[in-house]
Protein backbone atom coordinates (compact mmCIF):
# COMPACT_ATOMS: atom_id res chain seq x y z
CA UNK A 1 0.00 0.00 0.00
CA UNK A 2 2.00 3.62 -0.61
CA UNK A 3 0.51 5.67 2.05
CA UNK A 4 3.31 8.48 1.48
CA UNK A 5 4.21 10.25 -1.59
CA UNK A 6 7.39 8.94 -3.73
CA UNK A 7 10.35 11.43 -2.49
CA UNK A 8 11.90 13.41 -4.87
CA UNK A 9 14.97 14.10 -2.77
CA UNK A 10 18.07 13.87 -3.21
CA UNK A 11 21.49 13.71 -0.78
CA UNK A 12 23.82 16.15 -2.01
CA UNK A 13 27.53 16.83 -0.37
CA UNK A 14 26.24 15.54 2.99
CA UNK A 15 29.83 14.98 4.82
CA UNK A 16 28.66 12.62 7.59
CA UNK A 17 28.29 10.24 4.44
CA UNK A 18 32.41 10.49 3.45
CA UNK A 19 33.68 6.98 3.78
CA UNK A 20 30.68 5.60 4.43
CA UNK A 21 29.76 2.95 2.49
CA UNK A 22 26.75 0.75 3.35
CA UNK A 23 23.59 1.03 5.42
CA UNK A 24 24.88 -0.28 8.56
CA UNK A 25 28.10 1.91 8.37
CA UNK A 26 25.66 4.38 8.13
CA UNK A 27 23.15 4.42 11.19
CA UNK A 28 26.06 2.69 13.19
CA UNK A 29 27.73 6.40 13.26
CA UNK A 30 24.73 8.15 13.65
CA UNK A 31 23.81 6.03 16.29
CA UNK A 32 26.84 6.37 18.06
CA UNK A 33 26.83 10.30 17.97
CA UNK A 34 23.51 10.60 19.29
CA UNK A 35 24.54 8.12 22.41
CA UNK A 36 26.62 11.00 23.15
CA UNK A 37 24.16 13.17 23.20
CA UNK A 38 22.25 11.58 25.59
CA UNK A 39 24.65 10.71 27.92
CA UNK A 40 25.48 7.28 27.41
CA UNK A 41 28.92 5.98 27.24
CA UNK A 42 31.45 4.89 24.72
CA UNK A 43 31.30 1.34 25.57
CA UNK A 44 27.47 1.77 25.13
CA UNK A 45 27.18 3.44 22.25
CA UNK A 46 29.93 0.73 20.92
CA UNK A 47 27.76 -2.24 22.23
CA UNK A 48 24.42 -0.54 20.68
CA UNK A 49 25.59 0.38 17.12
CA UNK A 50 26.51 -3.46 17.32
CA UNK A 51 23.18 -4.78 17.81
CA UNK A 52 21.58 -1.89 15.79
CA UNK A 53 24.09 -3.32 12.70
CA UNK A 54 22.71 -7.56 14.10
CA UNK A 55 19.21 -6.35 14.05
CA UNK A 56 19.32 -4.62 10.13
CA UNK A 57 20.90 -8.50 9.40
CA UNK A 58 22.11 -8.75 5.46
CA UNK A 59 20.37 -5.30 4.92
CA UNK A 60 23.45 -3.38 7.01
CA UNK A 61 25.29 -4.79 4.04
CA UNK A 62 23.31 -3.05 1.70
CA UNK A 63 25.74 -0.25 -0.33
CA UNK A 64 23.77 3.19 0.27
CA UNK A 65 24.52 4.17 -3.53
CA UNK A 66 21.91 1.59 -4.28
CA UNK A 67 18.13 2.20 -3.68
CA UNK A 68 16.42 1.33 -0.67
CA UNK A 69 15.78 -2.30 -1.23
CA UNK A 70 12.17 -2.42 -0.03
CA UNK A 71 9.75 0.12 0.18
CA UNK A 72 8.65 0.14 4.43
CA UNK A 73 6.75 2.41 5.42
CA UNK A 74 8.35 3.64 8.45
CA UNK A 75 10.26 6.23 7.10
CA UNK A 76 9.94 8.80 4.19
CA UNK A 77 12.86 8.10 2.30
CA UNK A 78 12.52 3.90 3.29
CA UNK A 79 15.31 3.55 5.72
CA UNK A 80 14.87 1.42 7.69
CA UNK A 81 15.74 3.36 10.74
CA UNK A 82 14.47 5.75 12.77
CA UNK A 83 15.23 7.46 16.04
CA UNK A 84 13.93 8.96 18.83
CA UNK A 85 14.51 10.65 21.89
CA UNK A 86 11.94 11.31 24.68
CA UNK A 87 12.59 14.26 26.96
CA UNK A 88 11.53 14.66 30.54
CA UNK A 89 12.10 17.65 32.50
CA UNK A 90 14.31 16.04 35.51
CA UNK A 91 17.55 14.32 33.31
CA UNK A 92 18.45 13.80 30.20
CA UNK A 93 16.70 12.20 27.15
CA UNK A 94 16.06 8.37 26.53
CA UNK A 95 17.34 7.29 23.11
CA UNK A 96 15.45 4.82 21.54
CA UNK A 97 15.67 3.39 18.10
CA UNK A 98 12.71 1.68 15.68
CA UNK A 99 13.72 -0.53 13.10
CA UNK A 100 12.26 -3.12 11.11
CA UNK A 101 14.51 -6.65 11.00
CA UNK A 102 12.71 -7.81 8.36
CA UNK A 103 13.49 -5.35 5.70
CA UNK A 104 15.48 -7.29 3.38
CA UNK A 105 12.58 -10.07 2.93
CA UNK A 106 10.65 -10.27 -0.22
CA UNK A 107 7.28 -10.51 1.49
CA UNK A 108 5.45 -8.58 3.97
CA UNK A 109 5.21 -12.58 5.02
CA UNK A 110 8.92 -13.09 5.13
CA UNK A 111 9.44 -9.89 6.44
CA UNK A 112 6.82 -10.87 9.06
CA UNK A 113 8.60 -14.11 9.91
CA UNK A 114 12.14 -12.87 10.03
CA UNK A 115 10.93 -9.95 12.55
CA UNK A 116 9.86 -12.50 14.78
CA UNK A 117 12.76 -14.62 14.54
CA UNK A 118 14.72 -10.91 15.36
CA UNK A 119 12.49 -10.90 18.51
CA UNK A 120 12.90 -14.31 19.66
CA UNK A 121 16.71 -14.13 19.48
CA UNK A 122 16.49 -10.80 21.57
CA UNK A 123 14.35 -12.71 24.04
CA UNK A 124 17.59 -15.17 24.33
CA UNK A 125 19.97 -13.02 23.89
CA UNK A 126 18.66 -10.39 27.15
CA UNK A 127 16.79 -13.34 28.83
CA UNK A 128 12.64 -11.58 28.41
CA UNK A 129 9.53 -13.84 27.90
CA UNK A 130 7.23 -13.27 25.24
CA UNK A 131 4.03 -14.32 26.84
CA UNK A 132 1.92 -11.83 25.23
CA UNK A 133 3.62 -11.63 21.37
CA UNK A 134 2.99 -15.43 21.24
CA UNK A 135 -0.61 -15.15 22.29
CA UNK A 136 -0.92 -12.47 19.59
CA UNK A 137 1.02 -14.24 16.60
CA UNK A 138 -1.46 -16.07 14.93
CA UNK A 139 -4.00 -13.26 14.97
CA UNK A 140 -1.65 -10.36 13.92
CA UNK A 141 1.20 -12.29 11.42
CA UNK A 142 -1.12 -14.36 9.43
CA UNK A 143 -0.47 -16.33 6.55
CA UNK A 144 -0.30 -13.70 3.60
CA UNK A 145 -0.57 -11.12 5.71
CA UNK A 146 -2.09 -7.45 4.47
CA UNK A 147 0.32 -4.00 4.51
CA UNK A 148 1.66 -1.77 4.73
CA UNK A 149 3.81 -3.73 7.78
CA UNK A 150 4.50 -6.48 9.45
CA UNK A 151 6.87 -6.23 12.31
CA UNK A 152 8.88 -3.28 13.88
CA UNK A 153 10.89 -3.47 16.98
CA UNK A 154 11.72 -0.26 19.13
CA UNK A 155 14.70 -0.69 21.03
CA UNK A 156 15.33 1.71 24.67
CA UNK A 157 18.67 2.45 24.98
CA UNK A 158 19.61 2.20 28.51
CA UNK A 159 23.06 2.65 30.49
CA UNK A 160 24.41 -0.92 30.85
CA UNK A 161 24.13 -2.28 26.73
CA UNK A 162 20.81 -4.10 27.45
CA UNK A 163 18.14 -2.39 25.42
CA UNK A 164 14.32 -2.26 26.40
CA UNK A 165 12.09 -3.64 23.67
CA UNK A 166 9.06 -2.82 22.06
CA UNK A 167 7.16 -4.57 19.14
CA UNK A 168 4.30 -3.00 16.86
CA UNK A 169 2.70 -5.00 14.92
CA UNK A 170 -0.11 -4.26 11.73
CA UNK A 171 -3.81 -4.47 12.92
CA UNK A 172 -4.72 -4.03 9.19
CA UNK A 173 -2.87 -7.41 8.53
CA UNK A 174 -5.88 -9.16 7.98
CA UNK A 175 -7.74 -6.41 5.62
CA UNK A 176 -7.78 -2.84 6.87
CA UNK A 177 -11.69 -3.30 7.48
CA UNK A 178 -11.04 -5.58 9.72
CA UNK A 179 -8.97 -3.54 11.90
CA UNK A 180 -10.83 -2.84 14.48
CA UNK A 181 -12.42 -6.47 15.13
CA UNK A 182 -8.67 -7.51 14.99
CA UNK A 183 -7.57 -4.66 17.68
CA UNK A 184 -10.55 -5.55 19.82
CA UNK A 185 -9.60 -8.91 19.50
CA UNK A 186 -5.66 -8.87 20.39
CA UNK A 187 -6.79 -6.78 23.90
CA UNK A 188 -9.08 -9.88 24.92
CA UNK A 189 -6.49 -12.37 24.42
CA UNK A 190 -4.55 -10.73 26.34
CA UNK A 191 -7.12 -10.06 29.08
CA UNK A 192 -7.84 -6.02 28.54
CA UNK A 193 -11.38 -7.75 27.94
CA UNK A 194 -13.30 -3.92 27.73
CA UNK A 195 -10.81 -1.91 26.83
CA UNK A 196 -11.55 -1.68 22.47
CA UNK A 197 -15.07 -0.52 23.46
CA UNK A 198 -12.92 3.28 25.46
CA UNK A 199 -10.94 3.91 22.68
CA UNK A 200 -12.11 7.78 20.83
CA UNK A 201 -13.00 6.85 17.27
CA UNK A 202 -10.84 7.41 14.38
CA UNK A 203 -10.35 6.44 10.86
CA UNK A 204 -7.88 3.34 11.67
CA UNK A 205 -5.72 1.60 13.85
CA UNK A 206 -2.04 1.95 12.49
CA UNK A 207 -0.32 0.05 15.10
CA UNK A 208 -0.31 -2.41 18.35
CA UNK A 209 2.18 -2.17 19.94
CA UNK A 210 4.00 -4.47 23.19
CA UNK A 211 6.50 -3.87 25.65
CA UNK A 212 8.32 -6.89 26.07
CA UNK A 213 11.06 -7.20 28.41
CA UNK A 214 12.59 -5.64 31.91
CA UNK A 215 9.58 -2.74 32.07
CA UNK A 216 8.81 -1.72 35.11
CA UNK A 217 5.05 -2.42 34.01
CA UNK A 218 4.51 -3.61 30.59
CA UNK A 219 1.76 -1.83 28.46
CA UNK A 220 0.02 -3.01 25.47
CA UNK A 221 -0.63 -0.01 23.33
CA UNK A 222 -3.01 0.91 20.61
CA UNK A 223 -2.75 3.22 17.77
CA UNK A 224 -5.79 5.40 16.21
CA UNK A 225 -5.09 7.60 13.07
CA UNK A 226 -7.10 11.28 13.16
CA UNK A 227 -8.05 12.15 9.83
CA UNK A 228 -8.81 16.29 9.25
CA UNK A 229 -9.38 17.27 13.31
CA UNK A 230 -9.31 20.38 14.43
CA UNK A 231 -6.78 21.17 17.51
CA UNK A 232 -9.81 21.55 19.32
CA UNK A 233 -10.84 17.76 19.06
CA UNK A 234 -7.62 16.58 19.09
CA UNK A 235 -7.79 18.02 22.74
CA UNK A 236 -10.79 15.98 23.34
CA UNK A 237 -8.76 12.33 22.67
CA UNK A 238 -7.38 11.44 25.85
CA UNK A 239 -9.62 8.51 27.72
CA UNK A 240 -7.02 8.67 30.60
CA UNK A 241 -8.66 8.89 33.84
CA UNK A 242 -6.69 12.04 35.41
CA UNK A 243 -5.40 12.23 31.90
CA UNK A 244 -4.19 15.62 30.28
CA UNK A 245 -6.44 18.16 30.44
CA UNK A 246 -7.59 19.16 26.43
CA UNK A 247 -6.46 22.60 26.60
CA UNK A 248 -3.08 20.93 26.88
CA UNK A 249 -3.27 18.83 24.04
CA UNK A 250 -5.05 21.79 21.95
CA UNK A 251 -1.82 23.78 22.88
CA UNK A 252 0.42 21.14 21.90
CA UNK A 253 -1.26 20.30 18.46
CA UNK A 254 -1.34 23.98 17.50
CA UNK A 255 2.28 25.10 19.00
CA UNK A 256 3.63 21.56 16.80
CA UNK A 257 1.40 22.50 13.82
CA UNK A 258 2.36 26.34 13.83
CA UNK A 259 -1.24 27.29 13.82
CA UNK A 260 -2.47 29.67 16.68
CA UNK A 261 -6.31 28.76 15.92
CA UNK A 262 -7.88 26.22 17.79
CA UNK A 263 -10.77 25.45 14.84
CA UNK A 264 -7.67 25.11 12.39
CA UNK A 265 -8.18 21.62 10.63
CA UNK A 266 -4.71 19.02 10.28
CA UNK A 267 -4.86 19.05 6.43
CA UNK A 268 -2.13 17.21 5.86
CA UNK A 269 -0.44 13.54 7.50
CA UNK A 270 -2.66 12.69 10.54
CA UNK A 271 -2.28 12.81 14.05
CA UNK A 272 -2.44 9.73 16.03
CA UNK A 273 -3.52 8.63 19.39
CA UNK A 274 -1.72 6.10 21.36
CA UNK A 275 -3.43 4.56 24.22
CA UNK A 276 -1.71 2.32 26.80
CA UNK A 277 -3.16 -0.30 28.85
CA UNK A 278 -1.18 -1.90 31.93
CA UNK A 279 -3.29 -3.27 34.65
CA UNK A 280 -5.87 -5.93 32.67
CA UNK A 281 -8.57 -4.93 35.80
CA UNK A 282 -8.68 -1.63 34.72
CA UNK A 283 -10.71 -1.02 31.18
CA UNK A 284 -9.55 2.56 31.14
CA UNK A 285 -5.88 3.34 29.33
CA UNK A 286 -3.28 4.36 32.29
CA UNK A 287 -1.61 6.27 29.36
CA UNK A 288 -2.31 8.64 26.18
CA UNK A 289 -0.05 9.94 23.58
CA UNK A 290 -0.51 12.63 21.32
CA UNK A 291 1.75 12.47 17.80
CA UNK A 292 1.91 15.66 15.50
CA UNK A 293 3.26 14.69 12.30
CA UNK A 294 5.02 17.67 12.35
CA UNK A 295 7.25 17.13 9.00
CA UNK A 296 4.15 18.05 7.18
CA UNK A 297 3.17 21.06 9.06
CA UNK A 298 6.55 23.11 8.43
CA UNK A 299 8.51 24.67 5.36
CA UNK A 300 11.89 23.17 6.26
CA UNK A 301 13.40 21.45 9.73
CA UNK A 302 14.82 24.77 10.63
CA UNK A 303 11.25 25.53 11.46
CA UNK A 304 10.40 22.27 12.93
CA UNK A 305 13.14 22.61 15.08
CA UNK A 306 11.94 25.79 16.65
CA UNK A 307 8.79 24.19 17.39
CA UNK A 308 10.00 21.48 19.56
CA UNK A 309 12.59 24.02 21.20
CA UNK A 310 9.69 26.72 22.06
CA UNK A 311 7.62 23.58 23.47
CA UNK A 312 10.98 21.84 25.41
CA UNK A 313 11.47 25.08 27.18
CA UNK A 314 7.71 25.89 28.05
CA UNK A 315 7.80 21.97 29.42
CA UNK A 316 10.69 22.90 31.81
CA UNK A 317 13.08 20.39 29.46
CA UNK A 318 16.36 20.90 28.46
CA UNK A 319 16.14 21.03 24.74
CA UNK A 320 20.05 21.33 24.10
CA UNK A 321 20.17 17.69 23.50
CA UNK A 322 18.15 18.09 20.35
CA UNK A 323 20.15 21.03 19.22
CA UNK A 324 22.61 18.39 19.28
CA UNK A 325 20.64 15.71 17.71
CA UNK A 326 20.55 17.13 14.37
CA UNK A 327 24.24 17.79 13.93
CA UNK A 328 24.79 13.76 15.30
CA UNK A 329 22.67 12.66 12.24
CA UNK A 330 23.57 14.86 9.25
CA UNK A 331 25.90 17.75 8.12
CA UNK A 332 23.34 19.36 5.92
CA UNK A 333 21.17 22.70 7.87
CA UNK A 334 17.88 22.40 9.33
CA UNK A 335 16.46 24.76 6.88
CA UNK A 336 18.15 22.63 4.17
CA UNK A 337 15.60 20.11 3.64
CA UNK A 338 12.26 18.98 5.16
CA UNK A 339 11.31 15.78 7.34
CA UNK A 340 14.78 15.70 9.87
CA UNK A 341 11.97 16.07 12.90
CA UNK A 342 9.58 13.36 11.65
CA UNK A 343 6.93 13.84 14.82
CA UNK A 344 6.62 15.60 17.68
CA UNK A 345 4.75 13.73 20.63
CA UNK A 346 3.35 14.35 24.26
CA UNK A 347 3.34 11.44 25.87
CA UNK A 348 1.14 11.01 29.56
CA UNK A 349 1.70 8.10 31.68
CA UNK A 350 0.24 7.77 34.81
CA UNK A 351 2.18 8.95 37.98
CA UNK A 352 5.42 9.58 35.93
CA UNK A 353 5.57 13.80 34.72
CA UNK A 354 4.37 14.40 30.72
CA UNK A 355 7.32 13.70 28.18
CA UNK A 356 7.82 14.95 24.78
CA UNK A 357 9.68 12.86 22.18
CA UNK A 358 11.50 13.83 18.99
CA UNK A 359 11.08 11.24 16.11
CA UNK A 360 14.21 11.64 14.30
CA UNK A 361 14.95 10.64 10.41
CA UNK A 362 17.92 8.47 9.36
CA UNK A 363 17.71 9.90 5.71
CA UNK A 364 19.86 7.13 4.55
CA UNK A 365 18.30 7.71 1.45
CA UNK A 366 17.13 10.89 0.83
CA UNK A 367 16.17 13.99 2.13
CA UNK A 368 12.68 15.83 1.35
CA UNK A 369 13.82 19.44 -0.24
CA UNK A 370 12.26 22.66 1.60
CA UNK A 371 8.95 23.78 0.18
CA UNK A 372 9.88 27.35 1.18
N1 LIG B 1 6.56 6.64 9.11
C1 LIG B 1 5.31 6.20 9.65
C2 LIG B 1 4.38 7.38 9.88
O1 LIG B 1 4.73 8.48 9.58
C3 LIG B 1 5.45 5.36 10.92
C4 LIG B 1 6.15 6.03 12.04
C5 LIG B 1 7.48 6.12 12.19
C6 LIG B 1 5.56 6.69 13.17
N2 LIG B 1 7.78 6.77 13.36
C7 LIG B 1 6.65 7.15 13.96
C8 LIG B 1 4.26 6.92 13.61
C9 LIG B 1 6.44 7.87 15.15
C10 LIG B 1 4.05 7.66 14.79
C11 LIG B 1 5.14 8.11 15.54
O2 LIG B 1 3.26 7.22 10.31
Amino acid sequence: MELLPELAGEVTGDPERRGVATLGEFTSGQLQRLCAVAGLGPEDARTYADVLTGELGPEAGRRLDLPPSGRTFLSDDHTPVEYSLAFRPDGPPDLRVLLEPGCGAGTLEENGRAGLAAVHAMSRRWGFGTACLDKLEELLLPPSPQGPLALWCALELRPGGVPRVKVYLNPAARGASRAGATVREALERIGHHWAFEGLPEGDGYPFLALDLGDWELPRVKVYVRHSGLSAAEVGELSRMPDGPPAAELREFAAAAAGTGRADARFSGLPVLSCHSFTDPADDLPSGFTLHVPVRDYVRHDGEALDRAVDLLSRNGMDPDPLLRALPALTGRRPRDGVGMIAYLALAHQRGRPPRITAYLSAEAYAVRPPTG
